[in-house]
């Protein structure tokens, strides 16, 4: 049955609108426009109809999910073989439901000749611009399918004068780092391969048209914590098309008779003020995804780098005082408290306290820290086991491994096989028991070596361990949440290597770098706030010279830079001076001051890590107090030599006619946007909160 051609359907979100229409021939759904509410009322600005010599109409059009049928040539989302070899699935569409308000659109399709369903799933979640995008697939046919590339999705963006690509890249110690690419003509890739989103590319990429950086920006996202893939092709005719979805590491999906298959969500983002607004619109997404849960997140310590595996009760302790007194929340002990857990060459899998460490018992423990008015957290690995374990000695079997061939370890450690339900069990019910054991308020779950194994004892054929792996993670993340409402998780994956936005929904905050050393830290926050909104930016003042960048910055300036997001120290403390931890104590009572803006307010990302300007600004949902932090990058640009002038910070989104004051220093909003916000560097003053309210 084919359903009424040339139907179009428009999704509204807070600012934006996505229109999409099956053309009359019904073989698949295109764009219209995607951009600032009314966009689709006139031409199409991505809609080709002039001809498309040496390549079929597909590789031109605007295809939302294209079939190798539909674009042989310049790159289909989905890619179907029959068991016999056989490619090329053709789709005629059938039907469409879009709600009342404009928000959920479902369109199908089918394939008369293997049966193959496709349902294109849209919903604009409320309050947002942002459209999450997904696609289920099932087998209707008389034999079993196989998914050879499961994209997720293809957005299309009009680049007249070229493409500008924004993208994040790393390495551990190094990750989020914003990079700019223009594309002219081509291909541009990124992905994982790793099982794990990774820290060499984030799920995440930008575009804009070269000849308006700040002008429109769309931006694409994978909700995906396994291995994925995003390229972004700019065709002759000056659109550039972005896919985006798993990458399917282990072979192809095997995709049975009468079976359903959900591919992960893919969202789109748009905003027509360049790259900070397209922030904005993450930033607003993910708070939704926290729902209840975006709460100022408490102030924390982790021992980490005051103890490293050398934790035992009485030093921890010794912190925990400390810490107490210059206003800590959360107290976490991170790696080293657990048997067999010296270093990095055993102990993971075997989830005791080890009673050497804790002589009077980890509850006693535990008790003593929350007497000193703290919250208790503590750190696990569970998907790791080291080869000296116990676990691994019971279950040598539970690692990924191919048949004959030996393991492969990384830090010392294999991975547990979590797609295999009795692996699952362990890992939730060992994180179940210690909650429910022991007094605990704060998890951090680390994740520090991806998959390099793609095997399974004894396995047979195509097995989807990706697939099955991630989906498990999220559904222990879930129970978790669920059973222990009031525990929040950090993610953490050797830094930033797991972080994407169906991480984001399940976790309550991430560690995005081991990098704290004051100048990194500030370009791996750039990087990560673009992305990511403050609520999941945990952030440390540790010691100076740091393990990574040793370019002195004052204790101020560490501060100010882990106020940009979750306030924490991981310091050892106890070699603080009265006057160290007194400045302390006065940063983290002031960062409680300004924590709600922070959590809620709306961020604009000022200058950069390689500018003299840099600073971060949250304006109050309510629009009384604008908080600024500003940072000295470095450059002091004559002053104290020439006579200078101080560096003036642009403010954004402020009403111009109101006026804003700091103690007895006083501006006009416009005054603050034309000009901007003085801030004087010295070499000893070189970072400052502001706090602006509004007269
Ligand atoms: C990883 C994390 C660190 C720390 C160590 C502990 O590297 O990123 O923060 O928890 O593991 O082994």
């Amino acid at each position: 049955m084919t359903a009424e051609a040339g139907q179009r359907w428009t999704l509204r979100g807070a600012h934006t609108e996505y229109t999409v229409t099956v053309p009359a021939h019904g073989r698949w759904l295109e764009l219209v426009a995607w951009g600032p509410h009314g966009v689709s009322d006139g031409p199409s600005p991505v809609a080709y109809d002039g001809p498309v010599p040496f390549l079929t109409a597909g590789d031109a059009a605007p295809i939302e999910y294209a079939t190798d049928a539909d674009r042989p040539f310049t790159g289909a989302d989905l890619v179907i073989e029959t068991v016999d070899g056989k490619r090329r699935v053709g789709f005629v569409h059938t039907d469409a439901r879009i709600d009342a308000g404009q928000r959920e659109l479902a369109v199908d399709f089918a394939d008369p000749v293997t049966g193959l369903r496709a349902t294109v799933h849209y919903l604009v979640p409320d309050g947002t611009d942002v459209v999450q995008r997904w696609v289920e697939l099932t087998n209707d046919g008389t034999a079993p399918l196989r998914v050879v590339r499961a994209g997720s999705g293809g957005f299309c963006v009009p680049t007249p004068h070229g493409a500008l690509l924004s993208h994040q890249w790393g390495q551990w110690s190094q990750e989020f780092q914003l990079s700019h690419v223009e594309l002219g003509h081509g291909t541009f890739g990124i992905g994982s391969s790793q099982g794990v989103p990774g820290h060499l590319h984030v799920p995440w990429l930008a575009v804009r048209d070269t000849a308006d950086p700040a002008g429109p920006a769309w931006g694409m996202a994978l909700a995906w914590t396994g291995s994925w893939e995003i390229s972004a092709e700019r065709d002759t005719g000056g659109l550039t098309r972005v896919r985006a979805g798993r990458q399917l590491v282990d072979g192809p999906l095997e995709l049975a008779v009468g079976e359903r298959l959900s591919l992960p969500v893919v969202t789109g983002a748009y905003s027509p003020d360049g790259l900070d607004g397209l922030a904005q619109v993450w930033h607003t997404h993910q708070r939704l995804l926290a729902g209840d849960r975006l709460t100022p997140r408490p102030v924390l310590y982790n021992s980490w780098e005051a103890t490293y595996f050398a934790v035992e009760a009485e030093s921890q302790l010794a912190l925990a005082r400390i810490a107490a007194e210059l206003g800590v929340e959360t107290f976490v002990v991170d790696d080293g408290w657990f048997v067999g857990r010296n270093d990095d060459t055993a102990g993971l899998g075997d989830w005791t306290p080890d009673p050497a460490k804790f002589p009077a018992g980890f509850d006693t423990f535990i008790a003593e820290v929350r007497a000193l008015g703290l919250n208790f957290g503590l750190w696990v690995e569970p998907e790791c086991v080291n080869p000296k374990s116990t676990l691994y000695a019971e279950h040598p079997d539970w690692v990924y491994v191919v048949d004959g061939r030996p393991l492969t370890p990384v830090r010392n450690q294999y991975l547990l096989d979590l797609g295999r339900p009795e692996v699952a069990e362990f890992v939730h019910s060992t994180v179940d028991g210690l909650l429910r054991r022991y007094d605990i308020d704060y998890l951090k779950w680390d994740f520090n070596r991806p998959r390099t194994e793609p095997g399974r004892p004894g396995g047979v054929g195509p097995l989807d361990l990706d697939g099955a792996h991630v989906a498990n993670l999220h559904r222990i993340y879930e129970r978790l949440r669920r059973d222990h409402p009031d525990v929040l998780i950090e993610a953490c994956a050797g830094g930033g290597g797991r972080t994407d936005l169906a991480m984001a929904a399940r976790a309550d905050v991430f560690w995005p770098s081991d990098n704290t050393g004051p100048l990194d830290r500030l370009a791996i926050q750039y990087g990560f706030l673009h992305a990511n909104a403050p609520h999941l930016l945990s952030s440390w003042v540790t010691d100076a010279p740091g393990l990574f960048d040793p370019r002195p910055r004052t204790l101020a300036f560490r501060f100010v830079l882990a106020m940009a997001g979750v306030l924490g120290i991981g310091a050892d403390i106890r070699a603080w001076t009265p006057a160290e931890r007194a400045e302390a104590a006065d940063w983290i009572a002031r960062y409680k001051e300004i924590r709600d803006v922070v959590t809620r307010g709306e961020v604009h990302l000022i200058g950069g890590p390689d500018q003299a300007r840099c600073a971060v600004q949250y304006t109050a949902p309510d629009e009384r107090r604008v908080v600024v932090l500003a940072w000295h990058t470095g450059r002091l640009d004559g002053a104290g030599l020439l006579p200078s002038r101080p560096v003036r910070l642009p403010l954004r989104g402020l009403d111009p006619a109101a006026r804003y004051s700091d103690g007895d220093r006083h501006y006009s909003g416009s005054h603050l946007a034309a000009v901007g916000l003085p801030v004087r560097w010295s070499a000893t003053h070189d970072a400052d909160l502001i706090v602006l309210t509004r007269d």
